[in-house]
């Protein structure tokens, strides 16, 4: 009581030299000096980013004055409220969307903001995915293979950071989320996968990162020629039956036979130089029928171009492969 006694006169005494030597007007609130931040709270507005009313010197807008005189009393000013509360009185609410951050719907702006100054941009505590991580684990977004906007610390080109009417805080939908960057061209087609046409790129693709090549969700090989394992489509195959890569002969499994020659196993299952689907599928879309793609990467600068025709019964192929072959389903047919 003592020691806030003498600082009390020491204050006062300060603060009264300052305003005689400037001698300006009196604060325009009785009790209150003019000048918080300006004269006395400097170091409430010296980071490069300041809270509007704090750099206006409008302190008196949050800090509402109760009377008492300042600063002879403690006690003479009252924040209107916590939480949202105090943001509201000037800002709209942050939370009117199907999809509220839980820390804004808890009237937490402070987790977040610092309500004076601060060196980061919108006075954020952190900046970047640093700020995320103040709440969310950063192991679950370092992958082998990371999404170059989630390794950049970019979370705001995908999440809004308070409110969204699209699941998981997203600032767009489905694959419109995904083409707000990429060419939508990938989609488009005489034939599209199924999935990609309903938007479900996530059916696929990990968009944090993940533990395979193109941030995928499972297994599949990068090179076009491999020797076959079980387990190297593992992506496909969680769709697709695995059996069409394992079963010689069949009449069921798979529209690409001969006969009862099944043509995926023979291009597939081969102990060196197995193909992969993508040597004749766009996992995405076509502009031939199936999926099948117009060229793959041959040797050098080279593409081999692929000219597929669909028949009722089977199909045919001009590939720089092989000499042009054919397959019908129901009449085996010998290519020369
Ligand atoms: C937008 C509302 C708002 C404005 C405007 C504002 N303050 Fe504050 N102030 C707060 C809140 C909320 C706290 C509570 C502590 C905290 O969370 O930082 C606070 C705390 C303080 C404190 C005590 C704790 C500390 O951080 O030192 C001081 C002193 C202070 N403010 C001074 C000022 C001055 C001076 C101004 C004007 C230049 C100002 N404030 C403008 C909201 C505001
Ligand atoms: C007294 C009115 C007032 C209150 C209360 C208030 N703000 Fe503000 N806020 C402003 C003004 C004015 C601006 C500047 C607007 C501009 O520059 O367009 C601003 C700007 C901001 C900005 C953006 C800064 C920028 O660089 O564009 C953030 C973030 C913000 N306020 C957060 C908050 C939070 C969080 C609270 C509650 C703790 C709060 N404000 C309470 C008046 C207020
Ligand atoms: C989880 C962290 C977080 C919380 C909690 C949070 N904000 Fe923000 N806020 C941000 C980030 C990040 C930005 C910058 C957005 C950007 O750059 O697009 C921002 C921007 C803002 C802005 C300026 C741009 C805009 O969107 O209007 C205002 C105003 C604001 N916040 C107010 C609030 C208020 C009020 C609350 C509490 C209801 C709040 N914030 C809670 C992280 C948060
Ligand atoms: C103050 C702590 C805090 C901060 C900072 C924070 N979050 Fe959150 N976030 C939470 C909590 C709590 C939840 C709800 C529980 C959960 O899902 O973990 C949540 C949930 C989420 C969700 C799922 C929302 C839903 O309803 O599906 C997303 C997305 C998210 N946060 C993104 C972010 C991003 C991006 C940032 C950085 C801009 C961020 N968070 C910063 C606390 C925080
Ligand atoms: C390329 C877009 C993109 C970026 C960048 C991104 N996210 Fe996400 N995030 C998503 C999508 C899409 C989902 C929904 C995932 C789902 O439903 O399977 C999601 C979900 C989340 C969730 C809730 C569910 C979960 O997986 O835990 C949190 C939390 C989250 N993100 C935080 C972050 C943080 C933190 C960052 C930055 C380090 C970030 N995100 C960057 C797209 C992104
Ligand atoms: C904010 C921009 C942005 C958004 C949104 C975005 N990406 Fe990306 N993505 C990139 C960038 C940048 C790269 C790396 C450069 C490149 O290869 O184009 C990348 C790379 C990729 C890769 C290749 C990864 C690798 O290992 O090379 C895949 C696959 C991918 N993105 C899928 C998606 C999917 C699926 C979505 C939607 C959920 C999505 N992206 C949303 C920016 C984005
Ligand atoms: C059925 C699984 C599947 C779905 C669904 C899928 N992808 Fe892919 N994606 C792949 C595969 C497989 C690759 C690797 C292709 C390769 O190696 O040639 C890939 C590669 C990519 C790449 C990086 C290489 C490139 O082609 O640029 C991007 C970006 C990408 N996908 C985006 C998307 C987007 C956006 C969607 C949704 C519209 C989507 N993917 C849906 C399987 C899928
Ligand atoms: C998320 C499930 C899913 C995954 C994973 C998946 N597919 Fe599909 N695929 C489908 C569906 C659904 C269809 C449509 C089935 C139908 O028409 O009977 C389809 C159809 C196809 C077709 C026939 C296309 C047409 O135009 O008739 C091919 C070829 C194909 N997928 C290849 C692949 C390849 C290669 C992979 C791995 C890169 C893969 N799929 C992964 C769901 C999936
Ligand atoms: C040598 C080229 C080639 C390779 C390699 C290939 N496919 Fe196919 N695939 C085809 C052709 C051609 C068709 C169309 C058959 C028809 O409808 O006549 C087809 C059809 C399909 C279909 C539609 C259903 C069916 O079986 O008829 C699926 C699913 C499929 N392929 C998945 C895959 C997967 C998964 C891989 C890799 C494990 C793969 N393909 C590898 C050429 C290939």
């Amino acid at each position: 009581m003592r020691i806030n006694r003498v600082s009390f006169i020491l204050f006062s005494t300060f603060f009264g030299l300052v305003l005689a030597a400037a001698a300006v007007s009196a604060a325009s609130v009785p009790g209150i000096p003019d000048g918080c931040g300006t004269r006395c709270h400097k170091s409430k507005v010296r980071e490069e980013f300041v809270h509007g009313p704090v750099g206006s010197d409008d302190c008196i807008a949050c800090h509402n004055p109760t009377g008492l005189e300042h600063p002879k009393n403690r006690g003479a000013f009252r924040l209107p409220g916590t939480g949202t509360r105090l943001c509201a009185v000037c800002h709209e609410s942050k939370a009117t969307k199907k999809v509220v951050h839980l820390p804004v719907a808890d009237g937490g702006c402070l987790d977040c903001h610092d309500v004076h100054q601060s060196p980061n941009r919108m006075m954020l505590k952190a900046e970047g995915a640093a700020l995320c991580f103040g709440c969310h684990d950063k192991g679950k977004f370092t992958a082998n293979h990371g999404h170059s906007p989630v390794t950049d610390g970019s979370c705001l080109s995908c999440h809004d950071p308070h409110e969204s009417d699209n699941r998981a805080l997203l600032r767009h939908d489905k694959a419109s989320l995904c083409f707000s960057c990429h060419d939508k061209k990938m989609a488009e087609g005489v034939s599209i996968h199924r999935p990609v046409a309903q938007g479900e790129c996530l059916s696929c693709h990990s968009p944090h990162g993940s533990a395979w090549p193109n941030i995928m969700k499972g297994a599949f090989p990068e090179p076009f020629y491999l020797p076959y394992a079980q387990g190297n489509f593992d992506l496909c195959f969680g769709c697709h039956p695995k059996d069409i890569a394992q079963d010689r002969r069949t009449d069921t499994l798979t529209g690409f036979r001969n006969g009862d020659y099944n043509l995926h196993y023979l291009h597939i299952n081969k102990p060196d130089k197995g193909r992969s689907c993508k040597t004749c599928h766009d996992a995405h879309a076509a502009s031939q029928p199936r999926l099948i793609k117009e060229r793959i990467p041959g040797f050098g600068t080279w593409d081999i171009p692929i000219r597929y025709t669909r028949t009722d019964s089977g199909g045919s192929c001009v590939a720089g492969c092989h000499k042009p072959k054919s397959y019908d389903r129901l009449r085996q047919i010998k290519n020369p």
